[in-house]
């Protein structure tokens, strides 16, 4: 939520770079931006509401600078207007600062700042924030200021100051992401919030952790710990991702694109390193409780592992949203297993489950995409889902991906690891064959046919429940349509009401013993006057309209929710909506 980029280094065109990585951000957020750069002796800010990817840098009249700081916000405290844009500054205008995440307290401390004599322009919490570093740089040096200040914040937060007095940019972080790129040339670096914004320039990273800083000063880049209060020494991590992989390529938006990579990215995921696989099992089979913990759509996977596992391998399991987790707490003891999904390991409520559940003693797993993520180094035991980086705000790779490993994990606890990669690579073989322009053109026709009505209602029974709610969450975020989805046999205990003459609803059909159950279901909403579009293997009379999958029993979460992806998007092209950025939205949601 929010995207961070700076460059500080050797090259005069650090205004142009910083946006040109924070175009490469915009999933993190959009409703406005800005930049502050240092020019001879002066801070330049320049701030926009709007998306920058609609900027042409030339058109900007930039100077030339090669120290530079720049955000793309997703609004929280204040509304969306240019003094609300980061970055905010001081009265000086010396210290300039972006800021991701929620600063908690930051009312008292305006208050006090506001006795002192300082005045505040914006409505946010990041202002206070540069006015709170001003005051204890009367006193202290810079960096010193910067560490009172961090510490006297509550919340979770990213921050990057640059003071133009002295040259110097100073990052520090608890709780939300911030990366440290090491440039090729001596002296050069980039912070953002994610890797794939500086991959063009390199791919040697430094990880800060929480309660760390990192001051860049005289071409060099030194470490702290804020707590210990002592420098630290940090290793450079060599990142394998290349940036091919982080760009669009020849498809019209990241969304297809990542739909269209499932075949690769599922037999990446399928292909898992079985120790690792077993291990999470033996933690599983040992452990006195299990919970799995997500959100959104990461959460409705947690919900389809409850399934699977109870199917698969007899097992009773929890599952909870990571904001709901807290109520568990009393449950909690040092035999519990918490098993944590989540594509970015960033999201707030995941971490702050894991918070509650560390107190206790409780060993984590993580199933996330993001391996050097704060989730998964939060973890005991890290599965990585390798998708390769998913730009598109709508969480769609890493969603199959993430359902592999679970329908993984629940073969290994039934003895048969071996079985479940081997319905899984018949699944993605199958999937191969479904994905290709002759099947996106028969969905685009009920796309076409759909595309002005005002609700859509969507249908599952047993794993394909949780699927039928996911379905709604992707419908929702990019074609803006109202959808819900509801347990197949729930609809005639009130939701029925809803269903009129030509209602769409989809029913997400696996050829297993809920089949029959789920077909009378729509033959229930069929008989008041709704269209039926079966996701199924097979079709069936009831159906008005059919979009087939292939037969994969237990993998049918899998395969059902992928043709649901793809009229999602088709959806929000019809209807005019950008699929990559919904409104209102942001990719890793790092505020509470
Ligand atoms: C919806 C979507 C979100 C995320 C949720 C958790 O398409 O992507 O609902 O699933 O914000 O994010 P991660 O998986 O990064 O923890």
């Amino acid at each position: 939520m929010c995207g961070i980029f700076t460059y500080y280094g050797h090259k005069n065109t650090a205004p142009e770079l910083v946006i040109e990585g924070l175009k490469k951000l915009e999933y993190r957020g959009y409703d406005s931006w800005g930049i502050a750069y240092k020019t001879n002796d002066e801070i330049e800010i320049r701030k926009e509401i709007g998306k920058i990817g609609d900027i042409k840098v030339k058109d900007l009249d930039l100077k030339h600078s090669n120290i530079a700081i720049g955000h793309s916000r997703w609004a929280t405290h204040g509304g969306v207007n240019k003094k609300n844009a980061h970055p905010h500054f001081t009265e000086e205008k010396d210290i300039a600062l972006v800021h991701n995440g929620i600063f908690e307290n930051y009312v008292e401390i305006k208050k006090y700042l506001e006795k002192k004599g300082h005045t505040f322009k914006s409505d946010t919490d990041t202002e206070v924030i540069a006015h709170l570093i001003e005051e204890h740089a009367k006193t202290h040096e810079f960096e010193d200021a910067v560490k009172l200040a961090t510490q006297e914040i509550e919340g979770r937060y990213a921050i990057v100051v640059l003071n133009s007095s002295n040259e110097t940019m100073i990052a520090a972080r608890k709780g939300s992401p911030l990366i440290l790129g090491v440039g090729h040339t001596e002296g050069e670096y980039f912070i953002a919030s994610d890797i794939p914004a500086f991959l063009k320039y390199t791919n040697k990273v430094i990880y800060l952790d929480d309660n760390q800083m990192t001051v860049i000063k005289d071409g060099e880049a030194k470490f702290y710990d804020m707590e210990k209060h002592e420098e630290i020494e940090k290793r450079i991590v060599e990142i394998d991702w290349d940036e091919e992989s982080a760009e669009m390529g020849d498809f019209a938006h990241f969304m297809i694109k990542e739909i269209t990579e499932q075949k690769e990215t599922l037999a990446r995921a399928i292909n898992q390193d079985p120790k690792i696989i077993e291990k999470v099992a033996k933690a599983i089979e040992s452990a006195k409780g299990t919970y799995f913990v997500g959100c959104g759509t990461a959460g409705k996977v947690g919900m389809v592992g409850e399934y699977l596992f109870a199917k698969i391998a007899k097992k009773h399991t929890n599952f909870a949203f990571g904001s709901e987790f807290s109520n568990y707490k009393d449950f909690l003891t040092k035999d519990t297993l918490m098993i944590c999904i989540s594509q970015s390991g960033e999201t707030a409520d995941t971490l702050e489950a894991i918070e509650v559940a560390k107190e206790k003693g409780v060993k984590i797993v993580s199933i996330v995409n993001v391996e050097t993520s704060t989730m998964a180094r939060m973890s005991d035991i890290v599965v990585p889902i390798k998708a390769g980086p998913e730009k598109a705000v709508a969480s769609t790779k890493a969603t199959t991906s993430q359902l592999a490993i679970l329908t993984l994990l629940a073969y290994a606890c039934d003895g048969g690891v071996k079985k479940g990669q081997q319905e899984l690579i018949n699944a993605a073989g199958q999937i191969n064959d479904m994905l290709n322009p002759r099947y996106e053109e028969h969905i685009m026709k009920i796309a076409e046919k759909i595309k002005e009505v005002e609700s859509m209602y969507i249908i599952g029974r047993g794993a394909n429940y949780p699927m039928a709610l996911e379905a709604a969450i992707k419908l929702q975020e990019v074609s803006y349509i109202h959808a819900e989805g509801f347990a197949g046999g729930e609809l005639k205990h009130g939701p029925i009401a809803l269903i009129t003459e030509n209602t769409p609803v989809i029913a997400l059909v696996a050829n297993d013993d809920s089949k029959k159950e789920i077909i009378s279901n729509a033959t229930e909403i069929k008989a008041r006057g709704g269209y039926i579009i079966g996701v199924a293997p097979e079709n069936d009379d009831i159906f008005d309209f059919w979009i087939r999958v292939p037969d994969t029993q237990a993998v049918s979460p899998i395969v059902n929710i992928i043709p649901v992806q793809i009229l999602a998007y088709q959806l929000a092209v019809l209807r005019k909506n950008d699929p990559d950025k919904p409104r209102n939205l942001a990719k890793s949601v790092t505020v509470k």
